[in-house]
């Protein structure tokens, strides 16, 4: 609905912006760091590799100084859990954890509130080595064991933790690399479990409130057809609720555990996960958004020949694209011709913005924190040694009102975290693909001299945060 006035931002309204460790720290052997799953994967050709990105391990005084004047209120990053536990069940090493509670000290020294993602993608690669990393119920003892470390380290200086960041991204495009569905989602739901013990003991910790940080987004039905709102529905389950419903209600959605027993990938789930999931309860819900989904249904017989014509070796890009997106018999992922896009062929849709918190609140009624949101554009540096990214602002501008339209409905919304603070390298496609209030001076493989240089966009932002949202010129 169209309102006649909005309503303001609340007092104490979190505003910042994100960044994950591996894409932004370099140092990526220092101070006693192994590595991750991440800096083990082989590197896209033609990008960057994650041994310096942003350099932010040596400059994160300079980055946080230059949030605090942008007037952030909080600042997302993660903690490396191959700093803190290298080898993942091992010793604890002093010197990563001596960095963070540096960083944490500087923001607080300018009241910017740390929010800390516990899992950004970066398993510590001797765990996939040891035993296949989340395909083993070994890896929910030692990520639990790692987040208690750092409940009890950070816990009396840090107001929110995350948990995982988008499970439900890792798993529908197999970040495992799992050979199979059945193992693809018994690894999700030793997830579900790591989350679950993970938030049960940062209540008896600390003071902290913690949440899930999912990928989530409203789905779209390709057409009015009765099948594609059919597939919507079904589609939510699978891309969102699976994520959320177990964490919040302690329970798989029921549609979908049918479908699961039925695809025979259903995983065990023992009394002892049952009951740590009934006794997590979340504190509020953090999650990221970049565009709704839209999809069509797709018979049993359909989808699993495209699934088939996915999987067939030597079969071309676009055909292992459309098998990664079908779910025989639910529905099929397709491109929106009525939703804008950027360059990168992703969505601006601020429409589905509002419509996907509205969808949060009324089936979860939790506190919400936007945690990722941005607009992805190979920035330039022109020759007056600025970046004049208007598109950008442009794109945040939508995305804030669509907040307060949000807010307007009922919703409540904490804060708003875009991706992200200063530009990084991109889970795939490079330092190319920028999409901070900072740019960082640097090409894919000339590191120049990584200075720190304020967009247009620093600037609107600053005035945004200054005027509590209400000035968006
Ligand atoms: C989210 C991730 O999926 O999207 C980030 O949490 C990621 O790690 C961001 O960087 C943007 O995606 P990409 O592929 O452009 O880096």
């Amino acid at each position: 609905m169209e309102y006649r006035s909005l309503k303001s931002f609340p007092e104490g309204f979190l505003w910042g912006a994100s960044s994950s460790a591996y894409q932004c720290e370099g140092a990526w052997d220092e101070d006693g760091k192994m590595p991750s799953v991440q800096d083990c994967t082989p590197i896209v050709p033609g990008t960057s590799d994650w041994k310096v990105t942003s350099d932010h391990y040596h400059r994160f005084r300079e980055d946080i100084a230059l949030m605090a004047e942008m007037g952030f209120k909080e600042f997302r990053f993660s903690i490396a859990w191959t700093r803190i536990i290298p080898d993942g069940d091992g010793e604890i090493n002093q010197k990563g954890v001596k960095h963070y509670h540096e960083v944490i000290d500087e923001c607080l020294k300018y009241n910017i509130e740390p929010v800390i993602t516990l899992y950004h993608f970066d398993l510590p690669q001797a765990l996939e080595e040891k035993y296949g990393g989340w395909a083993s119920r070994q890896c929910i003892e030692d990520f639990v064991r790692y987040c208690e470390v750092c409940f009890k380290e950070y816990g009396s200086k840090v107001k929110y933790f995350l948990t995982i960041n988008e499970q439900n991204m890792m798993t529908m495009y197999n970040m495992g690399n799992f050979k199979t569905d059945k193992e693809r989602f018994r690894a999700n739901h030793h997830m579900i479990v790591a989350m679950a013990k993970a938030t049960v003991r940062c209540h008896e910790l600390c003071k902290a409130w913690i949440a899930p940080a999912p990928n989530i987004s409203c789905v779209y039905p390709a057409s009015s057809a009765p099948l594609d709102n059919l597939a919507a529905a079904d589609y939510d389950q699978f891309r969102n609720r699976l994520y959320v419903d177990t964490i919040v209600f302690g329970e798989y959605p029921e549609a979908l555990s049918e479908y699961f027993r039925q695809r025979g990938c259903m995983p065990e789930i023992t009394s002892e996960d049952l009951a740590v999931m009934k006794a997590a309860h979340p504190d509020f819900i953090a999650f990221n958004y970049y565009g709704a989904a839209t999809v069509k249904f797709v018979s049993l017989e359909e989808g699993e020949k495209a699934k088939e014509a996915g999987r067939k070796e030597g079969a071309g890009k676009e055909e292992f694209m459309i098998g990664m997106q079908t779910e025989p018999g639910m529905a099929v992922s397709v491109s929106n011709p009525l939703q804008d896009m950027t360059s990168y062929n992703m969505a601006i849709d601020p429409v589905g913005l509002r419509l996907t918190l509205r969808q949060l609140w009324e089936r979860y009624r939790l506190p919400l924190l936007i945690t990722e949101n941005g607009c992805v554009v190979t920035d330039e540096l022109t020759a007056d040694g600025k970046v004049h990214d208007d598109y950008r602002i442009d794109y945040l501008r939508k995305h804030i009102i669509a907040c307060k339209e949000a807010i307007t409905d009922g919703v409540r919304l904490m804060g708003y975290s875009p991706w992200s603070a200063f530009d990084l390298v991109s889970t795939h496609q490079g330092i190319t693909k920028r999409y901070g209030f900072i740019y960082v001076n640097r090409d894919e493989f000339d590191l120049k001299d990584l200075a720190r240089i304020k967009k247009d966009s620093f600037y609107w932002y600053k005035k945004c945060i200054e005027s509590n949202g209400e000035d968006l010129e």
